[in-house]
C-alpha cells in the first residue's frame, strides 16, 4: 500500500497535471487585440463595453445590463438601484464574501445578517423574517460557491415585506434556477467579473442587471459620477446625484464578451466535474461534498468540501485543527484544497468595531438605529461551515475547462487513499501534528 505523501510516498496528481484559470484560447487573444487596435481615441461609451452589456443582458434574459468594474461596484449599483441609503438595513447572509455587505455600507446602509442553511449555505429563508425592522429595505440573496439561492422562498418574504431582492451573483454565472440563469433571480444582481470567476474580463471587471428602468438608469448615473451622460450629445459636466467612476475598461469587456461565447461549453465542464466528484467523494466517511437540490445546477467556482472528523472517531482535536492539517496531508498528495473564509462576515474585525468611515459611521449616525452589535454567536451554522469547510477551485485549479474527468479522478484517487487506504497513518500523522497522545 502506497505511504502517505506527506510521510515519503509518492504523491497521487502529477506535478503540472492541473490547468491555471481563466482559460485563454485564440479567439480571447484576437478579441483582445482587436479592441487594442481601435482602442484611441478614448470615448464613453465604448462599443466593447456596449457589446458586452447587449450579450449579458441577451444570456441572462435581462432588459439591461450595465458593465462596470468590480463585483462590488455592481453590488453597490444594486444598493443604489434599490435606493438605500443612510440608517436603510439590508438583510445578507452570515458566510460570504465581504462585498455581499461591505456594498450596504457604501451607501451608508447597514448590513444585518442572516444565519445560513446546514445544506445548501444559502441564507436560510426560515432565519429571515426574525431580523426584518421597519428599516429593512433589501435582501441580498448571494448564489455562494455557484449555487443559486432559494429565490421562491426568498421572494415570498420580500414581497409580503415590501423589501428588494438583489441578487449576488459573482461566484455563479452560468448556473440556473427553475430554469433561470444567475444575473436574472434578482429585482436588480451584480456579478464579478474577476479573473478567478466562471466568467471573466481577466483582471478585474462587474456587470450589473435588471429590468426595471427607474433601477437601470440610477444605476448609471452613479457608475458615471452621478452625471446624465447621453452618446452623441455634449457632456453637461453636472452630476445629479452621489455617483462614483464604476466605468468598465474596453479590453477587458472585450476578453468578457469572448469568454462568454463559451460559457455554456465552460458551465458544462464545470458541471460535469463538480457531479463526478460528488459521485465518488460521497462514498467517504469524514467529509461531506455539496449538495445541490433539484430545481438548480451549481457550477463549483469552489468545489465545497466539510471535514467530518468525528465520523472517523475523532473528536479530541479541534475541527479547525484537523481541517488545517488534513489541507497540509492532501496538498502533499497534489490536492490543492484550501480553508476559505474561516470566520462568518459578522465576526469580522470592522464589524465587530463598529467603524466603517471613522468616528463610527455608518453605525453612529443619527438615521442608524441604535445599539447594533454583530455578535457570531447569532449565527451557528455559518460558524460551522467556516471551521470545517475546504475548497477545491482558486484559479490555480479551476473547475472549468481545460480540467476535466481525468483530474477529478485523480482528486477523488487521493481522497480515498488519505481516508480510506491509509487512514491509520493519516489519522497518526494528524494526532502528531495536532500533539494529542
Ligand atoms: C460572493 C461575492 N460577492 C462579491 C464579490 C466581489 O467581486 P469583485 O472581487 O469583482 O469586486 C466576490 C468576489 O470574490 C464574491 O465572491
Amino acid at each position: 500500500m502506497a505511504k502517505l505523501a506527506i510521510n515519503g510516498g509518492s504523491k497521487v496528481v502529477p506535478e503540472g497535471m492541473i490547468k491555471p484559470w481563466p482559460h485563454i484560447t485564440e479567439d480571447d487573444k484576437v478579441a483582445v487585440m482587436e479592441a487594442l487596435e481601435r482602442a484611441s481615441p478614448w470615448r464613453y461609451p465604448f462599443e466593447e463595453v456596449v457589446e458586452l452589456e447587449r450579450a449579458w443582458a441577451e444570456f441572462t434574459g435581462m432588459r439591461f445590463a450595465l458593465a462596470c468594474n468590480s463585483g462590488t461596484a455592481a453590488l453597490h449599483l444594486c444598493v443604489v438601484a434599490c435606493e438605500i441609503g443612510p440608517g436603510d438595513e439590508v438583510l445578507v447572509p452570515a458566510d460570504t464574501f465581504l462585498a455581499s455587505a461591505s456594498c450596504v455600507l457604501h451607501s451608508n446602509g447597514i448590513p444585518i445578517f442572516v444565519d445560513v442553511h446546514p445544506k445548501t449555505y444559502n441564507i436560510d429563508p426560515s432565519k429571515i423574517e426574525e431580523r426584518i425592522t421597519e428599516r429593512t429595505k433589501a435582501i441580498v440573496a448571494v448564489d455562494l460557491h455557484g449555487l443559486p439561492a432559494d429565490y421562491d422562498e426568498i421572494y415570498e418574504i420580500a414581497k409580503k415585506y415590501g423589501l428588494k431582492v438583489i441578487e449576488d451573483g459573482a461566484q455563479a454565472h452560468g448556473a440556473t434556477y427553475r430554469g433561470r440563469q444567475v444575473g436574472s433571480l434578482g429585482d436588480c444582481a451584480g456579478c464579478s467579473l474577476n479573473g478567478s470567476k466562471c466568467l471573466s474580463a481577466l483582471g478585474e471587471g462587474g456587470l450589473f442587471t435588471t429590468n426595471d428602468e427607474k433601477m437601470r438608469e440610477l444605476a448609471e448615473r452613479a457608475r458615471m459620477f452621478g452625471e446624465y451622460v447621453e452618446p452623441g450629445k455634449p457632456r453637461e459636466y453636472n452630476a445629479y446625484m452621489m455617483g462614483w467612476n464604476y466605468r468598465l475598461d474596453p479590453l477587458q469587456a472585450a476578453f468578457a464578451r469572448s469568454q462568454l461565447r463559451r460559457l455554456p461549453e465552460m458551465t458544462e465542464w464545470r458541471i460535469r466535474n463538480g457531479r463526478y466528484l460528488t459521485e465518488r467523494l460521497g462514498e467517504i466517511p469524514g467529509i461531506q461534498p455539496p449538495y445541490v437540490p433539484q430545481d438548480r445546477t451549481h457550477v463549483y467556482f469552489f468545489y465545497p468540501i466539510l471535514v467530518r472528523p468525528e465520523e472517523l472517531g475523532v473528536d479530541d482535536i479541534p475541527i479547525d485543527e484537523f481541517r488545517d492539517i488534513l489541507c497540509r496531508v492532501m496538498n502533499a498528495e497534489g490536492v490543492p484544497i484550501k480553508a476559505w473564509q474561516t470566520r462568518p462576515v459578522p465576526a469580522q474585525s470592522l464589524f465587530q468595531f463598529l467603524d466603517g468611515y471613522g468616528k463610527g459611521c455608518p453605525w453612529s449616525c443619527p438615521y442608524s438605529r441604535k445599539g447594533i452589535k454583530y455578535d457570531p454567536d447569532e449565527y451557528p451554522v455559518a460558524s460551522d461551515i467556516c471551521r470545517r469547510r475546504v475548497v477545491l477551485g482558486h484559479s490555480t485549479d479551476s473547475f472549468g475547462p481545460p480540467n476535466g474527468i481525468e483530474l477529478m479522478e485523480k482528486y477523488a484517487e487521493a481522497f480515498y487513499k488519505v481516508f480510506v487506504e491509509n487512514l491509520g497513518e493519516f489519522l497518526d500523522s494528524v494526532r502528531k501534528e495536532a500533539k494529542v497522545a
